[in-house]
């Protein structure tokens, strides 16, 4: 935290805010990718916010992106009164992530911890062209993907492209596209190059780049000094609302403005 003393995380968020035109940066000290503490105070930060915005409205229906960040915000999650009306959602379908860090597990939790409702999506995370199509044949999942179209806030993490790839074992024909179409963040299944431009997407269901760019609240949480190159880029697509990050990413992202 050498920068507090030197012109302040305060500085640096307003900084970000005004450069990106979002609503509210909130830093905090630290690298996630080296000190698992400055993970857990994003993940707390992630959740105060994600509280603060959900308390507004006490129906609304909030879509969530797994991984291991997000699994830190759900763990935050606290409200002294139960938030009986708010539903969670997975954003998207299985994108074969590890259970604990996939976007169901993290919506059963949040809703859990707040004393709300919460609905799953189960289907597989690569779909063919016709599994797709008769998917969307079935009552239950048109339901469901209408409740997760219907999300007015979404809260997500991000990622490198090459890693999530890789985490989600994509085969090496995508890694090789991914590379030659200069993939370098992801974000709910999207991949995004340095000018925030989508350059791929995984064939899952649930929430589209369309209803991204409507929702109400776009909520990103990310830090680590790695992810931020990738956190700059998803900032270019100009869809986020508030940006939850720390010190260590901020820099990065300060340094590309
Ligand atoms: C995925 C989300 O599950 O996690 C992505 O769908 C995100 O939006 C990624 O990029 C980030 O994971 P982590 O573990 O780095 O927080």
């Amino acid at each position: 935290p050498l920068l507090q003393e030197t012109f302040g995380l305060t500085e640096l968020e307003e900084r970000i805010r005004s450069h990106y035109g979002l609503k509210q940066v909130i830093v905090v000290p630290g690298d996630s990718d080296q000190s698992p503490h400055a993970k857990m105070e994003l993940g707390r930060a992630g959740a105060g916010v994600l509280r603060k915005i959900a308390g507004k409205d006490p129906d609304v229906v909030i879509a969530v992106a797994g991984g291991s960040t997000m699994a830190h915000v759900a763990n935050h999650l606290t409200s002294a009164v139960p938030l009986k009306g708010i539903t969670f959602v997975p954003a998207r379908g299985g994108l074969g992530e590890s259970v604990e860090l996939q976007a169901n597990t993290v919506a059963s939790t949040m809703a859990k911890k707040i004393g709300g409702q919460y609905r799953l999506l189960h289907v597989p995370d690569h779909l063919s062209e016709e599994a797709y199509q008769s998917l969307m044949l079935e009552t239950g999942i048109v339901e469901i993907i209408q409740v997760i179209r219907s999300a007015r806030i979404v809260v997500h993490g991000i990622g490198n492209a090459m890693v999530m790839a890789r985490r989600r074992k994509v085969d090496q024909a995508t890694i090789d596209s991914l590379m030659n179409d200069g993939a370098l963040a992801e974000a709910f299944g999207y991949y995004f190059d340095r000018q925030g431009q989508v350059v791929h997407k995984m064939p899952t269901i649930g929430l589209r780049i369309e209803d991204i760019q409507q929702m109400e609240t776009v909520i990103g949480v990310a830090g680590g000094k790695s992810k931020g190159e990738a956190i700059a880029a998803v900032l270019r697509f100009r869809h986020e609302d508030i940006l939850v990050t720390d010190e260590a990413a901020a820099l990065e992202i300060a340094e590309q403005m």
